[in-house]
């Protein structure tokens, strides 16, 4: 028999996972009233009226509710034996237009524990003569190869999941993953305009599957099995953030890089995990979340495409168990997206929709960066300044926060990227 019905069967259940499953809303009218907790009311019921009491009552507050009932609780740090070595070093690497660097990350003394492979570009030029550089920092899906086609980048030996493109062969990557993503990292782009980029496959933290929590970072934690944690125990979205704040240890480390100037991005489940990064750790200078969609900037409390117990019923091992408490009991969550980027503030963040990625719910992931604002006053920053979700193509670039909706699907197109640059023009350099 051809593998080709099989493979199109294969297709057809990628397509679906980032298409609109039916049975779920997708009619604004129908969205039924919700109340969004007030994120300046303190667990006691009193109210935060200064950014000094936001800093030390209320953010702690919020970060707690967070680890606890969302993402699972993050072990504090790096691990004392984290050391890394650079694997290789090119300075005429992208036509000479960049310097490409492979760092190899162990967390653990010897050479058998778990690691991550750091990918770094930054544009050529003299040290010293504009570096340090701000730089992007993300995680990305198929190895460091697919963010662009350069063939000097180490291939991923790395399980991954199977691929639409059919280039995962057996779960491993091929030569043909080269470039796979490079329209969604647009690496010339960033470069040019003077910025590093840094990533980091995410399955190098953990595997995109249920087993990916015994394995890698999640046995260096112990943090048990999928259905046999303890109900706070972090998921894979708590993981990839904390391999985030961990390739920021080694940015820092790198005196070409400035790591007061490093943005942490992510498209969809990795943008849920760039906002959990950025929340907990405050080294990061500007979040940007691409798509993230549920469980990331989208209110949940807003019943629009993707709910709770749709995601931890297909993704059982991304959040805490203590999650599913909340599986069509949203309005039971203590917290919602607005607060997730509350945790930011006064940091920027920029949220991005996509307008046929209705599954993420684009208004959703709107009214989250509206609803932070009250806690960007508290540091005189005005937020959006948009009073509604502006149209296509309108990216509104406020003072601590900016949104944009572009056409088109769930993805991050150079068209993203442009506004991302424009926005870390403006609060970067
Ligand atoms: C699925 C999932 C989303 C997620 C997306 C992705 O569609 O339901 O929550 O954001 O995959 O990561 O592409």
């Amino acid at each position: 028999m051809s593998p080709r019905p099989l493979f199109a069967l294969a297709l057809a259940a990628v397509a679906s996972l980032a298409a609109q499953p039916a049975g779920f809303n997708y009619d604004e009218a129908k969205v039924p009233p919700y109340t969004l907790p007030d994120p300046l009311v303190l667990n006691d019921g009193t109210r935060v009226r200064d950014a000094a009491t936001w800093r030390a009552k209320r953010r702690p507050e919020l970060l707690e509710l967070f680890a606890r009932e969302v993402f699972g609780r993050t072990p504090a740090g790096r691990p004392a034996a984290m050391h890394w070595e650079t694997t290789s070093v090119d300075r005429a690497a992208l036509g000479g237009k960049a310097v490409r660097k492979e760092i190899t990350v162990r967390f653990t003394a010897g050479k058998d524990g778990p690691k991550m492979h750091l990918l770094v570009y930054q544009p050529a030029g003299a040290a010293g003569a504009h570096a340090p550089w701000p730089a992007f920092l993300g995680l990305n899906y198929y190895g460091n190869q697919c963010v662009n086609a350069d063939p000097g980048i180490a291939m991923s030996a790395a399980w991954m999941r199977a691929n639409a493109d059919f280039k995962i062969v057996n779960h491993r990557a091929t030569e043909g993953t080269r470039g796979a993503h490079a329209s969604r990292w647009d690496v010339e782009t960033v470069i040019a305009r003077g910025y590093a980029t840094a990533t980091i496959y995410y399955g190098d933290l953990c595997e995109d599957r249920g087993e990916g929590l015994t394995k890698s970072v999640g046995a260096l934690f112990n943090t048990g099995a999928v259905n046999d944690r303890v109900p706070d125990a972090w998921g894979a979205i708590g993981i990839w953030a904390w391999g985030l704040s961990r390739a920021l240890d080694v940015l820092s480390a790198d005196p070409e890089i400035d790591a007061r100037r490093v943005a942490v991005h992510g498209h969809s489940r990795l943008g849920k995990a760039a906002l959990w990064a950025g929340a907990q750790d405050e080294r990061f200078a500007l979040v940007i979340s691409n798509n993230s969609g549920a469980g990331g900037a989208a209110l949940n409390k807003r019943i629009y495409g993707e709910t709770v117990e749709r995601i931890n019923t297909s993704f059982p091992f991304w959040f805490a168990k203590a999650f599913r408490a909340y599986n069509a009991r949203e309005a039971a969550l203590p917290v919602d997206a607005h607060e997730l980027i509350a945790l930011m503030a006064p940091r920027p963040v920029h949220v991005a929709s996509a307008e046929d990625d209705k599954w993420a719910d684009p208004r959703g992931e709107f009214l989250s960066a509206k609803h932070a604002e009250p806690v960007y006053a508290l540091f005189g920053k005005k937020g959006l300044g948009v009073a509604e979700q502006p149209p296509v193509n309108q990216p509104a670039f406020g003072d601590g926060l900016a949104y944009h909706i572009r056409p088109g699907p769930h993805d991050i197109k150079p068209q993203d990227w442009g506004y991302y640059l424009d926005y870390a023009d403006r609060v970067m350099k």
